[in-house]
């Protein structure tokens, strides 16, 4: 591999999964580029620089023109895929005009053709052949036709204009500043997003939401008097094929507007929003739409005026219908001021209750994000049961790649494998799946049997896709941790296809971050990441019940945190026994917003999964998991159990450091350093409480404080 031995001054980012090399076997072969639109243009230059670096050859034609000796075409053609009929409640747009991105590719003799219906689809291709490496001109003949599962595929940044005094320059960021903003200001040089977009290309994402989710005063700006800023932003991810969305306060109206009120039933909000949209896509044609974050922990929403979030969603979709826009309107809505004494109220019920009564009330054009918890992004959750409940209303799956309670990029955490779990899970089926039952990724996208809905029987809407948090700052390494980079490319390939295999993905990553790098430092990644997301969970929270965080950062434990906290998230823990109920019979009902068999099973701690145990039921430490083992006696071994694989994953990391980029390497040794650290402070804290809150000693003896 190519060993880049400039001081870390130098650089200014990370090549990440674009490294040069990675282009070699496409840069090498006699390219042809057919077709016109500006991202045929993006593919030209890419095949342009390639072949001019690794000695090949690039001509561009006109579609049809003769090829005779080239070993890749690329190339526009007419529609690849027909047009599926899907019957639905209502027709109408599936948002902002999402043109055909498919590619088919076929190789006959070593010679490969790829042809695309429209330039992003060509791009697409390029990147697939990219990918393939030499396996793109060795392998057998083949006609493949390649397309996403979903055409919104989405990340969002929580990134501020304005440094927040408490959340910084990007909220919940643990790689540096931003990339789009600098103490109140768009960066004049863009470079670094161009280089952010050619990124994200490569992995699919093609919209991307550029500031935070909390609008403060000077970000809603964005909107109006800084649009100027947004279109620039814009023009970069144009020459990818992505399109820029805004997060919008609802208030709008009041902070921006002058007006006294943002009722969504008043007219003159109604026509506020109707002008500023219409500003809004006359500067950027193919603008996205708005993202929403309403009456969620003080961001201001409809029920000021006692109104519904449907009320709320549908006049701002009213709005920008006419562009083809799209509203994402987060479900993340909960009463973040409750009382730790009051068991009734239960945060997890909250985005169930207020969606679920709105089922089917909601435009054509709104997108209902759904975490994909009902709490908020922990290593583990129960899925939402949102998810399952709104059959007629677009839901897309929220996730985040940012890891705020997932090590915060000091801790390698390679999320692939918890996403790939979560996509395949199945609302209908505790079997496993063979039914054919829909899972949530067939709910997101919309495919599969996700268009009929087995509870009752009626059609779908078009699925909403799906949307993550970024993990990306100004960080040389763009995501702090170098392995961090490895979740971000994940996300973006689980999103075009929900079924690949993260191990598989983790294969492609490396290849395309450390071409050429020796088989042994692929091996040290896998027994670094494969496990990692367990490997977190043993040494944190135990058995699903969640936190345990330093309260405001999150990060490091803090096991009484938020314990008396107005937040709602609680672990109840006593001297007998801890965990939330959550059942019908006994507990807050939470269980009972699955649909059956769900229902059933996690209503009973005999049959609910032992890694959820604690989040549905509160039990005593003696109880006896399905694992054979007692909950206390499960705390001490995984948390003695997950120090352990720290450090076996610093062992194997430390025999093929030195193979790899100095940079890389000295950077990942530092963050294992950090992660062994934190671990043993977590082992030592969770287990020293349980200890003394249960006076049950470790079976085993081990040393607890
Ligand atoms: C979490 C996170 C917040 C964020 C919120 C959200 O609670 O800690 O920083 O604003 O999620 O998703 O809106």
């Amino acid at each position: 591999m190519t060993v880049d031995s400039r001081p870390l001054t130098e650089h200014t980012a990370h090549s990440a999964w674009l490294h040069d090399d990675a282009f070699a076997a496409l840069g090498s072969r006699r390219v042809v580029v057919a077709g016109d639109g500006a991202l045929t243009g993006t593919v030209a230059e890419e095949v342009a620089a390639a072949t001019a670096r690794f000695g090949g050859a690039f001509s561009r034609l006109e579609v049809g023109d003769g090829v005779s000796d080239a070993e890749l075409v690329l190339t526009l053609s007419p529609p690849l895929v027909e047009p599926v009929e899907t019957p639905m409640v209502s027709t109408g747009s599936t948002g902002a005009g999402t043109a055909d991105e498919s590619f088919r590719l076929t190789r006959e003799a070593g010679a490969v053709v790829v042809q695309a219906a429209s330039d992003a689809g060509l791009l697409h291709g390029l990147f697939h052949v990219v990918r393939l490496g030499e396996a793109a001109f060795d392998g057998p003949d083949a006609d493949e036709t390649h397309a996403p599962a979903t055409d919104l595929r989405m990340l969002d940044h929580w990134d501020n204009v304005d440094v927040h005094p408490v959340m910084g320059q990007v909220e919940r960021g643990y790689s540096g500043g931003s990339i789009f903003y600098d103490h109140g200001y768009v960066h004049a040089d863009l470079s670094r997003v161009e280089r952010y977009a050619r990124l994200l290309a490569a992995v699919g994402i093609n919209r991307v939401a550029i500031n935070n989710v909390n609008v403060h005063t000077r970000e809603a700006r964005l909107l109006t008097e800084d649009l100027g800023d947004v279109v620039r932003v814009a023009a970069v991810f144009r020459r990818w094929g992505i399109r820029v969305h805004l997060s919008v306060s609802f208030a709008s109206p009041i902070t921006l507007g002058g007006l006294d009120t943002s009722d969504p039933l008043d007219q003159d909000v109604a026509h506020w929003w109707v002008r500023a949209a219409a500003r809004v896509w006359d500067a950027i044609p193919d603008f996205g739409g708005f993202v929403v974050k309403a009456d969620s922990e003080g961001q201001p929403g409809p029920f000021a005026y006692g109104r519904t979030h449907a009320d709320g969603a549908n006049m701002l979709a009213a709005a920008v219908e006419p562009y083809d826009g799209l509203i994402h309107w987060r479900a993340f809505v909960y009463d973040h001021k409750q009382d730790w004494r009051d068991r009734s109220t239960d945060r997890a019920r909250a985005a169930y209750d207020h969606f679920h009564p709105l089922d089917g009330a909601f435009s054509d054009n709104v997108v209902l994000q759904v975490k994909y918890g009902p709490l908020d992004f922990q290593v583990r959750e129960p899925l939402s049961p949102v998810l399952a409940a709104m059959p007629h209303t677009r839901v897309a799956l929220e996730l985040q790649v940012t890891q705020e309670y997932t090590g915060q990029q000091q801790h390698a955490v390679y999320l692939g494998p918890q996403w790939s779990q979560l996509l395949g899970f199945r609302f209908w089926d505790a079997s496993g799946g063979e039914g054919g039952s829909p899972t949530v990724a067939d709910l997101a996208t919309g495919r599969g049997k996700a268009v009929e809905d087995p509870g009752t029987g009626t059609w779908r809407k078009p699925a909403g896709g799906f949307a993550a948090v970024s993990n990306v700052g100004d960080d040389e390494f763009w995501t702090g941790h170098p392995f961090a980079q490895a979740n971000l490319y994940a996300y973006g390939r689980l999103c075009w296809d929900p079924a690949l295999d993260p191990g598989a993905l983790l294969d492609e990553w490396a290849a395309l971050t450390f071409p050429g790098t020796p088989s042994a430092v692929r091996d040290a990644l896998h027994t670094v990441l494969d496990r990692s997301w367990e490997t977190y969970e043993q040494y944190t929270s135990p058995l699903g019940v969640g936190f345990m965080v330093r309260p405001g950062h999150h990060y490091g434990p803090d096991v009484d945190g938020y314990e008396y906290t107005p937040w709602g998230t609680y672990h109840f823990a006593d001297r007998d026994g801890i965990g939330v109920d959550r059942t019908v019979r006994t507990g807050t009902g939470y269980a009972g917003q699955y649909p059956a068999p769900w229902s059933a099973v996690y209503e009973s701690p005999s049959t609910c999964p032992d890694e959820l145990l604690l989040f549905f039921h509160h039990v005593p430490y003696t109880h006896v998991l399905q694992s054979g083992s007692t909950v206390v006696q499960h705390i001490y071994d995984t948390h003695f159990d997950g120090v352990a694989r720290v450090e076996a994953m610093i062992g194997a990391w430390s025999e093929v450091s030195t193979l790899v980029d100095p940079h890389v390497s000295e950077r990942v040794s530092e963050r294992l350093a950090e992660q062994l650290r934190s671990a043993t402070e977590w082992r030592d804290q969770v287990n020293t409480y349980f200890f003394r809150k249960s006076g049950i000693p470790d079976e085993r003896g081990r040393r607890i404080y």
